[in-house]
């Protein structure tokens, strides 16, 4: 091809504009082939571009540790803050994807608004990874490229409700300190329309049901996942004398904030008026209130194994991998399943 080239010019011609001209194709045919043969298996660096909904979400810090130190040392991890705002979202996705990320991870700040980031994938051809925050299925399978990790709320729901069961059966009045047969119960909600919010708290108290106990809820607050907004919700409760006897908390930062309210309110006596308190996750300051038997129980969200089902999988499409093993349902879901935390078994997971 580069001899064809050549020929169009006459002897007279300018030598140096033939050669410069031969080394341009030359340079460009390598470049055309560099790219059509190498196999994706082959590619130099990896580059992983995250999103998260806000940093400052204890899970998803914890999470997302996980994930950095999980990461192989050759491939680049390339995390941003979307600081709770869909618009800032939505242009680190157009960056992400400029900045030349192969996969593509987020955790959506609205679940019910990603069309950007959806029009932006397909528009490029780019993996996402959602996790965390559930987008619905119909927006999942936008795309055989789009997948979802996370966990089943419904079982951590379930599995709180358990845990409360157990204990007010297994205690009686020890729960039920007025003996009135009946739970007072506050219920900590996380962000309103979050699934693991309104799903959890749900089975949660279905559960409870089910199991024959006779609740009393006396309060039901949203306090977004944060601490210091359940404590201040639980302190204006404490403060009106409502009488609470277990405090329901979708996750464990909104747990933890009720112990600092009795903390706050009651001082040193706090734990003698502190109702029993479940949380959900497994953080490490979750599972420390356990030990120090302040929370009764938490279900455990896997970080862990979600960090690492995301790593492997981000990898695996970077790669052109088979995506066999990674235990992906309907095309689109990984879901690592909960488990049970109590004093019983918190060693295991707090020092593992
Ligand atoms: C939940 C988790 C919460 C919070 C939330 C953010 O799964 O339990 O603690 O991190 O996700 O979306």
């Amino acid at each position: 091809m580069t001899k064809v080239i050549s020929r169009l010019y006459s002897r007279s011609e300018n030598r140096r504009k033939i050669i410069s001209i031969n080394i341009i194709l030359i340079i460009l045919l390598v470049s055309i082939t560099g790219c059509s043969d190498t196999k994706s298996d082959e590619k130099e660096t990896i580059r992983i571009g995250v999103s998260v909904y806000d940093s400052r979400d204890t899970f998803i810090t914890q999470l997302m540790d996980e994930f950095n130190s999980y990461a192989d040392p050759d491939v680049t991890v390339v995390t941003y803050n979307a600081g709770q705002n869909m618009k800032e979202q939505n242009n680190q996705m157009q960056d992400m994807i400029d900045g030349g990320c192969d996969v593509i991870c987020i955790n959506l700040v609205d679940r019910t608004e990603p069309e950007q980031i959806i029009d932006l994938a397909l528009s490029y051809d780019v993996p996402v990874i959602f996790f965390n925050r559930e987008l619905t299925q119909e927006d999942l399978q936008r795309s055989d490229k789009f997948y979802y990790v996370g966990s089943d709320a419904m079982e951590s729901g379930i599995m709180q409700g358990e845990l409360a069961a157990a204990d007010i059966l297994d205690e009686g009045t020890n729960i039920d300190t007025n003996n009135d047969g009946m739970i007072q119960y506050v219920m900590l909600q996380g962000e309103a329309g979050h699934q693991d919010a309104i799903v959890r708290s749900e089975y949660s108290v279905e559960t409870l049901i089910d199991s024959k106990i006779q609740l009393d809820r006396v309060g039901l607050a949203i306090a977004n996942f944060n601490r210091t907004q359940a404590q201040s919700k639980i302190e204006q409760l404490i403060n009106s004398d409502a009488q609470i006897e277990l405090i329901l908390a979708n996750n464990d930062d909104m747990a933890l904030g009720a112990i600092d309210a009795y903390l706050n309110v009651y001082g040193e006596n706090a734990k003698l008026e502190m109702p029993a308190i479940y949380g959900i996750d497994g953080t490490i300051g979750g599972l420390e209130a356990i030990k120090m038997e302040y929370m009764r129980g938490t279900v455990y969200n896997d970080k862990e194994g979600q960090a690492h089902a995301m790593y492997d999988l981000a990898i695996a499409l970077a790669t052109g991998r088979s995506l066999d093993d990674l235990g992906i349902e309907d095309g689109h879901y990984i879901r690592l399943p909960h488990t049970k935390i109590t004093l019983d078994n918190v060693n295991e997971y707090l020092y593992q």
